[in-house]
């Protein structure tokens, strides 16, 4: 999950992080209070939406005056800063900038571990920073047992090059943001910019934090941090039935079970397509392994009441998952649905019980279900279908 700025802000503030104050407003005239809060004087007003580039976007704006806030925060509300709508800014107390530094930890997958990234030049420009000069952005792989501590700490300031009497305030910074990332669990803590002010202070400006969802079982208080009104209905749905689902942009829904097969599928779904008028899948789905016939009929609730949807491909591999149970959710959720079922499901299944599932589904003989045996026959009977 990835945070806003400003509760991403919070955060710092909470683990020791020094950052400036902010206040979040929906709308000018409470950015206009809010900047009276702030004691009246300088202010700059930025766009709260999780996208990268809010500054070039026209979504940070410096205001001088309360009124300066207000008007400013008229003409960032609403905005669209890559398909993001900016429902809330936050005026952040205004800093005098002497410097501007990065920093960065993430998960390193691939080498598993963790990444600082740190540079003395950092600001709007990093991406191309990274790409045009990649020995200006120091690259310091963390033991995740030994984290950033004051030894590892000393190393990035050093392999990022900053002079020597800024080392001290910068490493303390750096293990600030360290406990962050290990005590909230994150995946990424990025700071864009680290700033130094003309008054000497190490400052967070900007904040970008993802959480690892993964571990939301030991932070009661993430779930407060989620944005429910921006997250799509469908899948807010599919989350609180605790399915494993994505949508997308096509109009053949997909069930299956185990990632790896849904994956497969969205890939055959999507060159059968190309026969097709250019149909392709509209969701990810995996039902799992050990899946019932409620986990089968919820899937199928998800997936019918997705508008974009014109024909729904279920494949399933029995293994743990017996065909029996996917048959069953299957009629059983048509069942429910009833005349509420318009649209053509093919169903391919295969492996533990295939014969009964089969037959279960034979015998129900509902007329939106077609069976078909391979994988690739029903990939493009559900595309056929999609763009009858
Ligand atoms: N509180 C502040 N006081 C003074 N200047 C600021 C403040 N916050 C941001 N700025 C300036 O605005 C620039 C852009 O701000 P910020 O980094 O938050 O947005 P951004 O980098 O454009 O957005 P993103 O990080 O989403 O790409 C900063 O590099 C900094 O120069
Ligand atoms: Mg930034």
């Amino acid at each position: 999950m990835d945070l806003y700025e400003y509760q991403a802000r919070d955060m710092f503030e909470k683990h020791g992080v020094p950052v400036l104050p902010g206040i979040v407003a929906e709308t000018p005239a409470e950015a206009k209070a809010a900047a009276e809060q702030l004691g009246g004087g300088t202010v700059v007003v930025k766009a709260q939406v999780k996208t990268g580039g809010r500054g070039k976007a026209g979504g940070v704006k410096l205001a001088h005056s309360p009124a300066e806030a207000e008007a400013a925060a008229e003409a960032i509300l609403g905005m669209d800063i890559k398909g993001h709508t900016v429902h809330r800014v936050m005026i952040a107390a205004g800093a005098k900038i002497a410097e501007e530094y990065y920093f960065s930890v993430l998960l390193d997958r691939a080498e598993r571990r963790y990444l600082a990234m740190c540079s003395v030049e950092g600001g709007m420009e990093i991406e191309q920073l990274a790409v045009e000069r990649p020995e200006a952005l120091a690259r310091v792989a963390i033991d995740p047992l030994v984290g950033i501590d004051a030894p590892q700490a000393r190393d990035i300031v050093e392999a990022a090059g900053f002079p020597a009497n800024l080392k001290e305030a910068v490493a303390e910074a750096l293990i600030k943001l360290w406990s962050v990332y290990e005590e909230e669990d994150a995946t990424l803590v990025e700071v864009n910019p680290l700033v130094l002010t003309e008054d000497g202070e190490i400052i967070a400006l900007d904040g970008k934090v993802t959480l690892d969802e993964n571990a939301a079982f030991r932070h009661a208080d993430h779930e407060a941090l989620e944005d429910k009104a921006a997250a799509d209905p469908l899948e807010a749905k599919a989350k609180a039935l605790d399915l494993n689902y994505v949508k997308l942009d096509g109009a053949v829904g997909i069930i299956g079970n185990g990632a790896g097969l849904v994956m497969s599928t969205l890939d055959v779904v999507a060159y059968a397509g190309e026969a097709h008028g250019g149909v392709k899948p509209a969701n990810f789905l995996d039902i799992g392994g050990g899946a019932s016939a409620a986990v089968m009929a919820n899937g199928l609730d998800v997936i019918l009441n997705d508008p974009q949807v014109k024909s729904v491909f279920v494949n399933v591999f029995g293994g743990i998952t017996s065909c029996i149970e996917v048959a069953n959710g299957i009629v059983g959720a048509l069942e429910t649905l009833g005349d509420a079922a318009t649209k053509p499901l093919v169903v391919r299944l295969d492996g533990n019980s295939v014969e009964e599932g089969r037959e279960i589904l034979a015998a129900a003989n509902h007329p939106l279900v077609t069976i078909v045996e391979t994988m690739d026959g029903a990939a493009a009977k559900a595309a056929e279908l999609a763009n009858a």
